[in-house]
């Protein structure tokens, strides 16, 4: 039996991309590793239609947090200052990678899972006239809560076109991203959530503007300094040695991602599965921890029964065939989280909930 992972990802594989990686063994100096690094820029920007001449994707060996790690050190100047906004693990992580490497910064602290507090936003940005850039994350994982990216964007317009560093890592190629409309000066992702890929390979879309104003700074990384990827791959090269298996696995999906309609398909079909899940859960009285406009559509969480611990559920579940997910620190007892990315159908999310019925009402 496949077990089904609804943990926000790694993701179960298609098989398409999974053969992917058994493609020939290749050295990151040749051609045809630079044909594929190519494809897979190309594709990252085709996925929300950005012009190669105002956008540039940056493509590296890492997780998800090297991304945010590379995006926080690398647009954000010397005498920059950024203003961190925290409503759960990830945007806490946001403010960690700003205290390592000394930068600059305020932060907007708020309750995990808590909707961001506009007004008070609003007030950091009057008080510190001297903030550049805001920082926030989009699908904040630790709830499945999806930022009001609009409101915040509105409030850095009004208050001197501030532009955004934003950690879609959950969210790219499932959720709307306004790269304009928003102001995006860089935006961090990775291969293995909402792409379908496997883990290794992660990346950030820059605004080609930012970076130029960034080539006169001095590098605070060298590792994920995007500036020298960015001259680098713009010139057929890398700086470093790149997960190349991890590549050709990323640029499978991609292609898979475009031949499945991009990623408005992928929104829906994944809501597809959450309301099967949200309902399903509804009717064995468990109420998704956040309305349903509140969430993004990739995972959400939900209250565990009285009686019942994660590690019970967890367990049981994992013989049937499902792993799912704990909630993060203080919600480690409290909550499960349910992630429904990757290859899947809309009966195993109704097998899920039948499985969770016989552990609730056995
Ligand atoms: C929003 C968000 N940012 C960053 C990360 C960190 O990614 P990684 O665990 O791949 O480093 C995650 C992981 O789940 C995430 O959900």
């Amino acid at each position: 039996m496949t077990t089904l992972l609804l943990n926000p990802g790694p993701v179960v594989l298609s098989e398409r991309v999974r053969k992917a990686l058994l493609k020939p063994d290749l050295c990151h100096r040749e051609q045809e590793f630079i044909d594929l690094q190519n494809k897979i820029r190309t594709e990252l920007l085709n996925v929300y239609n950005l012009s190669v001449k105002d956008w540039a994707s940056i493509v590296f060996t890492g997780s998800g947090t090297s991304a945010m790690e590379a995006m926080m050190t690398s647009l954000i100047p010397a005498h920059g200052k950024v203003l961190i906004i925290e409503n759960g693990v990830y945007g806490e992580r946001l403010t960690k990678i700003a205290q390592i490497h000394d930068i600059a910064h305020v932060v907007a602290h708020h309750e995990w899972g808590d909707e961001i507090d506009l007004v008070k936003i609003e007030g950091e940005l009057q008080y510190h006239k001297e903030i550049s850039h805001v920082a926030v994350v989009h699908h904040e994982t630790t709830t499945g809560r999806l930022n009001d990216i609009d409101a915040i964007a509105e409030l850095c317009n009004k208050h001197g076109n501030i532009p955004l560093l934003l950690d879609a890592v959950s969210s790219f190629g499932a959720e709307e991203i306004k790269f304009e409309g928003w102001n995006i000066a860089a935006c961090a992702a990775t291969a293995n959530k909402c792409l379908h890929a496997v883990p290794g390979t992660s990346f950030v879309i820059a605004n080609r503007t930012a970076m130029k104003q960034m080539s006169a700074t001095p590098s605070r990384t060298l590792y994920l300094d995007l500036v020298t990827y960015l001259k680098n791959q713009d010139a057929n090269g890398t700086p470093f040695t790149q997960s190349v298996h991890t590549f050709y696995a990323l640029a499978e999906a991609l292609d898979e991602l475009n031949d499945a309609g991009g990623w408005k398909k992928r929104q829906q079909l994944y809501w597809q599965r959450m309301d099967i899940v949200r309902d399903g859960l509804q009717q064995l009285n468990i109420n998704a921890c956040l309305e349903r406009e509140q969430c993004s559509c990739v995972l959400n969480s939900f209250p565990l029964p009285e009686g019942i611990s994660y590690e019970t559920l967890h367990d049981k579940l994992k013989t049937a065939g499902f792993v799912i997910y704990a909630g993060q620190g203080d919600f480690a007892k409290s909550r499960f989280r349910i992630s429904c990315m990757g290859e899947m159908s809309n009966s195993d999310m109704e097998r899920l909930i039948k499985e969770i019925g016989k552990i609730f009402n056995p």
